[in-house]
């Protein structure tokens, strides 16, 4: 019986044994199996860690973003999503997987955390070297500028924060006093009436804003357009002044003409003694008049006219702003635990339109900080310009997404149509 030559087996220097066989014997294992779960279509064997859910519908596909040999490129993600700008003023452009890690599993492919954001903002420098935004951020708590809104000033718009006081301003053409109107024995159509903010503003269907305060739903109520003092019912519409000019010249040339309804014995200026066909003249002069009263008494109380305008004032745009923080996002509803003028807190005080009631960065900050609400830079912002999003028709077919390629022809047909 031949004697084993441990020595030569230990130091693996024996002919079935040597350093190079094991080397080719493990090398061969391991080829192997990579081909035998590649061919096997069980790639996934081989990530780094699981797609997020978007992504998973190429868990068999790996080349749809991967490229032999390289890094996974902007490239491959613009294949199938638009390039989406964040600034065009940015000085350099991140790749798409500084923000958008993959093979992370489940978290969501948009839960980019604060450093994606803070490298550039703590010390914000643009290409044309003005600056337009707070530009030392380092946290929502520490750095961020207070509110600004958007006031015209003759010399053109102005970011004002919401802490310069004297110089903010809400533009509505619109007059309108809270105090008045909140008191606790406001004069209603049926006596004393206390009104509350929902009487006026009710969530938008959306959730996220208000639905715009009109005077059909809000206000006719109390303030009816009458223009007739012996008919308080008869009522013009709530138009543009050439609509009422057409509604009070049928009126008027009804009412000289006789046809007048029996329920409303109603004297108008220059009411003649006997129902006879009207004069051009007479029906001119009856609504020069009515007219005179309704803009100067009745439009007059809500809009801001432009009385020189001719053939009849001009309504001003009330121009009521709908949003008030373009930059960044807020759901009411997110928040409709709490009471409103908990963050609108001086509107029962207000007695003018040009206030601005809304609320600063300070009553946010009582939540929202680390431990507390979310307080990271995407819960309240977007990074990619949400206009150039790509909406309605896309580029693929089912079977050319899932394979992560586009189909040759219709990209050709796409990419040269205007
Ligand atoms: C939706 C796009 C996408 C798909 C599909 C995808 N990956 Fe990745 N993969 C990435 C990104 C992004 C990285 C990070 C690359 C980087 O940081 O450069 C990555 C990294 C990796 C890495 C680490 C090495 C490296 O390149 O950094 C491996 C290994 C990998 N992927 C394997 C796979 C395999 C195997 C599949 C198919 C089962 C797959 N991937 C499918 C996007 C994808
Ligand atoms: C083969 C096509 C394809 C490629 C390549 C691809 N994606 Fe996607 N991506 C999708 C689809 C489909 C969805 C799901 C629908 C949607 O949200 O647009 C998605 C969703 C996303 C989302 C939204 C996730 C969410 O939570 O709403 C992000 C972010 C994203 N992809 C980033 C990337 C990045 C970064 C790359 C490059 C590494 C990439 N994608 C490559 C097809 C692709
Ligand atoms: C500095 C970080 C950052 C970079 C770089 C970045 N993203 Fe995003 N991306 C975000 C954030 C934050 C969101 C979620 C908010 C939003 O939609 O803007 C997002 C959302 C998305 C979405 C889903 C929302 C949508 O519009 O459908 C897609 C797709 C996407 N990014 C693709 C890309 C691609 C492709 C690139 C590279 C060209 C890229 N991103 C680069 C931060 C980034
Ligand atoms: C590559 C640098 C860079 C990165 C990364 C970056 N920003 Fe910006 N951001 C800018 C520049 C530049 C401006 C424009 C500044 C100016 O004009 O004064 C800007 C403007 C903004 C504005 C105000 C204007 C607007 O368009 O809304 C917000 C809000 C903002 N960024 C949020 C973010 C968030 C959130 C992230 C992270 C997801 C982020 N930024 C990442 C460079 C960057
Ligand atoms: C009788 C109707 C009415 C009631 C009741 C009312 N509002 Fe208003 N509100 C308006 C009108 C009209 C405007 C638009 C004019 C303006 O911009 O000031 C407005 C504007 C606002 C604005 C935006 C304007 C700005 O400058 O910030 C806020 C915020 C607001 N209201 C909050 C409230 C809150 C909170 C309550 C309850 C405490 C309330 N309102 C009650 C009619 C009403
Ligand atoms: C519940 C009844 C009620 C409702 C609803 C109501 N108002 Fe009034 N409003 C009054 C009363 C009462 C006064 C004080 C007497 C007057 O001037 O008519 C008044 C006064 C006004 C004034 C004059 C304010 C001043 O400071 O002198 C304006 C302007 C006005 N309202 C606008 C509106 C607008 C706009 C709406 C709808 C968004 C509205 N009101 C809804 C009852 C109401
Ligand atoms: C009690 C207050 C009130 C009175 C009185 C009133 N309005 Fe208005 N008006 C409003 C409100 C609130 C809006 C904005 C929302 C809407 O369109 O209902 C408005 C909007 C308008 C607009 C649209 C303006 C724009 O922004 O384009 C016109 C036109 C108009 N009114 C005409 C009139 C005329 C003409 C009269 C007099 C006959 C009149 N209004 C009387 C409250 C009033
Ligand atoms: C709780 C919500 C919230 C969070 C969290 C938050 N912001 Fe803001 N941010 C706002 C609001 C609201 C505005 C005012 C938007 C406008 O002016 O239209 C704003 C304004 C800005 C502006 C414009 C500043 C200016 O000078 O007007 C920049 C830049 C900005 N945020 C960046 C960031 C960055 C970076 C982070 C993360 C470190 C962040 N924000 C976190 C709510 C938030
Ligand atoms: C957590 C604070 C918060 C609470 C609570 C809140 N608001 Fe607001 N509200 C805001 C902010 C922030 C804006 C500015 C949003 C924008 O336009 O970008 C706003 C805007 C408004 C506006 C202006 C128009 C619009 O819809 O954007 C009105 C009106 C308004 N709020 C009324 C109310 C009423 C009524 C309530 C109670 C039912 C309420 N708010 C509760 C924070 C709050
Ligand atoms: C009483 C505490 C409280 C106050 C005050 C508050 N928030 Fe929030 N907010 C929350 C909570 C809780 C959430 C849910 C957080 C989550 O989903 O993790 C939230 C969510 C949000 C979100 C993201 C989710 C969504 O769908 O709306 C935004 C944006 C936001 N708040 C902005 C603001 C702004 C801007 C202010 C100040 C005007 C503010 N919040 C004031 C408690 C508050």
């Amino acid at each position: 019986m031949p004697r084993k030559d441990y020595l030569s087996l230990y130091q693996l220097s024996s002919r079935f044994f040597t350093k190079g066989r094991l080397s080719l014997y493990l090398t061969v294992l391991i080829l192997g199996t990579v081909v035998t779960l590649w061919s096997g279509g069980k790639v996934s064997y081989l990530m780094p860690g699981g797609l997020s859910s978007p992504h998973r519908l190429f868990e068999t596909n790996c080349m749809s973003c991967h490229t032999v040999w390289q890094r996974v490129s902007d490239k491959s993600c613009l294949k199938c999503h638009d390039r989406p700008v964040h600034d065009k003023n940015q000085l350099v452009t991140p790749i798409c997987t500084t923000c958008h890690s993959e093979h992370e599993g489940d978290i969501s492919l948009a839960s980019v955390n604060d450093q994606s954001c803070i490298q550039c903002h703590t010390n914000l420098q643009t290409k044309d070297r003005t600056l337009h935004f707070g530009n030392k951020i380092q946290s929502f708590n520490n750095g961020h500028p207070e509110f600004k809104i958007s006031v015209r000033k003759t010399q053109g718009t102005r970011r004002v924060g919401l802490d310069e006081t004297a110089h903010l301003a809400d533009l509505a053409r619109m007059k309108f006093n809270h105090y008045l109107h909140l008191k606790a024995d406001l004069r209603g159509p049926n006596g004393p009436v206390q009104l509350l903010c929902k009487n006026c503003h009710r969530a938008a269907v959306d959730g996220v804003r208000m639905a715009p305060v009109t005077y059909q739903m809000d206000c006719k109520t109390c303030h009816d357009l009458s223009f007739d003092p012996n008919a308080a019912n008869r009522l013009v519409p709530h138009a543009p002044p050439e609509e009422v000019r057409a509604y009070l010249m049928m009126a008027i040339t009804d009412h000289y003409a006789g046809r007048r309804e029996p329920e409303h014995a109603r004297r108008l200026p220059g009411n003649p003694s006997s129902p006879r066909p009207a004069l051009p003249s007479q029906v001119s002069q009856g609504i020069i008049e009515t007219e005179r009263l309704l803009y100067n008494v009745t439009c007059n109380k809500c809009h801001t006219l432009d009385k020189n305008h001719v053939p009849f004032p001009k309504v001003e745009k009330t121009a009521i702003p709908i949003v008030w923080f373009p930059h960044a996002r807020f759901k009411h509803e997110t928040h409709h635990q709490l009471k409103c003028v908990s963050c609108h807190q001086n509107v029962s005080k207000s007695r003018a339109t040009t206030d601005v009631l809304l609320p600063g960065i300070q009553v946010c900050q009582n939540c929202h900080r680390p431990d507390r609400a979310r307080a990271d830079c995407v819960t309240c912002h977007l990074y990619h310009e949400p206009s150039e999003k790509r909406t309605g028709d896309g580029l693929f077919t089912i079977p050319h997404l899932l394979k992560g390629e586009r189909e040759k022809t219709s990209f050709r047909t796409t990419e040269t149509q205007p």
